[in-house]
């Protein structure tokens, strides 16, 4: 993958932050998402590349556009598969919170599983983690295998968890083997990431949330150096027909960072709201600042770009 693609990217999760931003804290979730996928669509079709969507806002007949299946791209170039987010945090950016993201992950053609609208368990760390983890051991052995390799005191860790009602044992759990933990309203990709930046004080991410944002997560943490691992988690007999559909046929399957992401992947997210990751959008007189990250596994380059947009030159806007 042409590594300047990146940077073509980029300026697509720009354009839709920027446009769900305007809406920040209206209290209206679904207008803050149609703002970002219909920027975000309009803006793929400048980047040269023959890609379709394999993780989107969901299949053909539910949503108009981005849709799984999806070609998008100029039609010319590599042959690239898209996960998109155009809006991960909803709610966050709905009532001005924390840590709400426009996002993609971009690989070659079958390198990003196309994963069902369900729920997924989840377990993230970091570079220094990488390797220890086992979802299908309970989290206190997985929190006493982190301290290990961290080299520190289990009450030294902190996880984060979604706070959810279904994670009351898992929280309760945690509280036992004495490690902190930070609870979110929201917004497991950017907590995902957290596990893997070296100040984000944050350690492990522990939980059930949207298979879709597992793998976007995975994709970033592979070109973080971090590890992932998760399970299906569907909450009805719906739900396991449509993942059959799309041709998962062992739900109980532990996925690895490399079933959900494997091969040369890149990922580029910039930031709606402020949050841990990245600043959100700031409106100026003359346009707007962006903050985003870009990353590529293959590299491993991790770029910042903070970029200044002035709208009086970019009629898109
Ligand atoms: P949306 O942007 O689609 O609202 O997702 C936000 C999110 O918090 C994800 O980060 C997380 O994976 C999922 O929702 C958890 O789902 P639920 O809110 O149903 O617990």
């Amino acid at each position: 993958m042409n590594r300047n693609l990146a940077l073509e990217f980029v300026r697509v999760t720009e354009m839709a932050s920027i446009a769900s931003a305007r809406l920040m804290g209206r209290g209206d979730e679904k207008a803050a998402d149609q703002a970002a996928v219909d920027a975000m669509r309009s803006m793929l079709d400048s980047v040269e590349c023959d890609a379709t969507i394999v993780i989107g806002e969901g299949e053909r007949d539910e949503a108009p556009m981005l849709f799984i299946g999806e070609k998008v791209g100029s039609g010319n170039g590599p042959e690239l598969e898209i996960a998109v987010d155009p809006l991960e945090g909803t709610t966050i950016c709905a009532v001005g919170g924390y840590n709400s993201i426009s996002v993609m992950a971009i690989g070659q053609k079958g390198c990003l599983m196309n994963a069902p609208d369900t729920y997924m368990n989840k377990i993230a760390v970091g570079p220094e983690a990488k390797g220890c983890i086992d979802i299908t051991l309970s989290p206190t052995e997985n929190i006493k295998r982190v301290a290990e390799a961290k080299k520190c005191r289990v009450q030294d860790l902190t996880a984060m968890v979604l706070d959810r009602p279904r994670h009351q044992e898992l929280i309760e759990e945690l509280r036992n083997t004495g490690c902190r933990i930070h609870l979110i309203g929201d917004g497991d990709v950017s907590a995902a990431i957290a596990t893997a930046l070296p100040d984000s004080g944050i350690d492990i991410l522990f939980g059930v949330g949207g298979a879709p944002e597992g793998v976007i997560a995975a994709a970033a943490l592979r070109c973080m150096g971090g590890d992932f691992q998760g399970i299906f988690h569907p909450r009805n007999d719906e739900e396991v027909a449509r993942a059959r559909k799309m041709g998962i046929e062992d739900m109980n399957k532990v996925l690895n960072i490399d079933d959900l992401a494997s091969g040369n992947v890149m990922f580029v997210a910039t930031g709606v709201t402020d949050g841990s990751l990245l600043e959100g959008v700031k409106f100026k007189p003359w346009g707007a600042l962006t903050h985003s990250i870009v990353m590529r596994s293959q590299s491993g380059t991790i770029r910042h770009i903070q970029a200044e947009h002035h709208f009086d030159k970019k009629p898109r806007y």
